[in-house]
């Protein structure tokens, strides 16, 4: 029973995306850990916490999903390399031509394989190899924020700016050709665009993929100078053009959607008061650095962990769990934990400096191997953006403003912007 009805669900998603308002069977508790209200998680979220550190939330079909909303506690369970596994490839597994080998990335893959793959990835996002990438993103914003000031008054920041300087970052960091990439944004957009939060995040088959198959077939007889023609040189035939395709797209995927989130909403943070945006506009490296850290802990948009799948029976934090029951860890509960965070956990703090390292990119052995290069986007892109227009102000009230309602990767749909 279980297993079919997970895999309707995700046949579902695959179809419609994540976006769980739009499926009705969701009851509205379990709801909790994806939603907002303007750029805070619901205070439902810390109730939770303050409840316990591990909430069953109510599922349909015999779903069995538990919630962790503290600091400490997420961190035990995304440290943990033995107990939970990732890989939900088999629930794609249902009919139809999908098969489990067609999701890739490493979200989805446990050790040995994770292991395997990681290895060969992490060469490519060492602060050496990503050195090159700076140049090209600065002259990437600033290309973009000439577009925002021809676009004019109520241009869409959004669009114009959070969107596209990831878009491109990844095509230069995995060496796709300038030629191809209109193509491949429009595929992306069909993707991205639907829903709260992208069928992606699951590593929905897409024909994004298969664009990105192409791509390494092609490579493969002429590797490119990214990352995508680096593997093929480092690692000859011990890798196949699906897993290293696999890996392009769930790198895609990693950083995305969620940089793009970050690039706008941390822009409507700062635009919040004139004095944090001044210490963006004038500040040293230093303040910059740490106002980045604390807009990505305020904000942590990806809100919840990939779904830590429960090897064997256990007992976690006093409750028992079943060998397939799922646990969460809310990453935007735990980033509020005024326990590690320290005072006034709810509020953006430009100078704060943390008793613990948030957890915006997780933890363990899954933590975003992107990290260094999502900061060095958002360390470039605001600075950048509040000193080519010191007046930068909103060009609707805040209200009118639409977030993404239910999503794993939170963003605002529309920034219209004036100068
Ligand atoms: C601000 C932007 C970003 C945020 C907030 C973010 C957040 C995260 C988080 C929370 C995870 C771990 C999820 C878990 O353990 O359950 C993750 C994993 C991952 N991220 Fe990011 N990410 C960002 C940017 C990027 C970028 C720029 C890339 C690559 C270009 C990327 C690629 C990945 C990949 C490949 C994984 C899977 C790692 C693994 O499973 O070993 N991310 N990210």
């Amino acid at each position: 029973m279980r297993s079919w009805t997970a895999a309707y669900v995700v046949r579902r998603i695959q179809k419609n995306g994540i976006d769980l308002s739009k499926i009705s069977i969701v009851p509205e508790a379990t709801k909790i850990p994806l939603q907002r209200i303007g750029t805070d998680p619901v205070p439902a979220l810390a109730e939770m916490r303050a409840e316990g550190p591990l909430k069953k939330l109510e599922f349909p079909f015999n779903l069995r999903v538990f919630a962790v909303t503290g600091y400490e506690e997420a961190r035990q369970v995304l440290a943990d390399r033995t107990s939970y596994s990732t890989d939900i490839r088999h629930l794609f597994n249902g009919d139809g031509p999908t098969t489990a080998d067609d999701i890739g990335g490493l979200g989805f893959t446990d050790a040995p394989q994770h292991t395997r793959l990681r290895k060969i990835l992490t060469p490519e996002f060492t602060m050496r190899r990503l050195a090159r990438l700076e140049p090209l993103i600065e002259k990437r914003v600033d290309l973009q924020l000439d577009a925002l000031e021809a676009a004019g008054s109520g241009a869409d920041l959004a669009k114009l700016l959070a969107f596209p300087v990831p878009f491109q970052t990844i095509c230069d960091l995995l060496g796709l050709d300038y030629d191809d990439r209109d193509a491949f944004e429009k595929l992306g957009s069909a993707r991205f665009d639907a829903t709260g939060g992208g069928a992606g995040a699951f590593g929905a088959v897409s024909e994004q993929r298969e664009f990105l198959f192409e791509a390494v077939a092609k490579q493969r007889k002429e590797p490119g100078p990214g990352l995508i023609g680096q593997i093929i040189r480092d690692e000859g035939d011990t890798i196949s053009d699906f897993d290293l395709a696999g890996l392009a797209d769930g790198v895609f995927t990693g950083g995305y959607e969620t940089t793009a989130g970050m690039i706008a909403l941390g822009a409507l943070v700062l635009l919040r008061d004139p004095e944090h945006a001044k210490l963006v506009r004038e500040g040293s490296s230093e303040d910059v650095d740490r106002v980045v850290e604390e807009l990505l802990r305020y904000l942590t948009v990806v809100q919840v962990s990939f779904p830590r799948i429960a090897k064997h029976d256990m007992t976690l934090f006093g409750q028992e769990l079943r060998a397939g029951d799922t646990v969460l860890c809310s990453l935007s509960g735990a980033n509020r934990d005024g326990a590690v965070v320290g005072d006034d956990p709810d509020s953006f703090d430009p100078y704060r400096v943390p008793k613990s390292g948030h957890l915006a990119f997780g933890h363990g052995i899954h933590r975003c191997i992107g990290a260094e290069l999502a900061r060095m986007e958002l360390r470039i892109a605001y600075p950048k953006l509040l000193r080519r227009f010191p007046a930068l102000a909103l060009a609707v009230p805040p209200e009118e403003l639409k977030f993404r309602q239910l999503s794993f990767v939170f963003g605002v749909e529309e920034l219209p912007v004036t100068f």
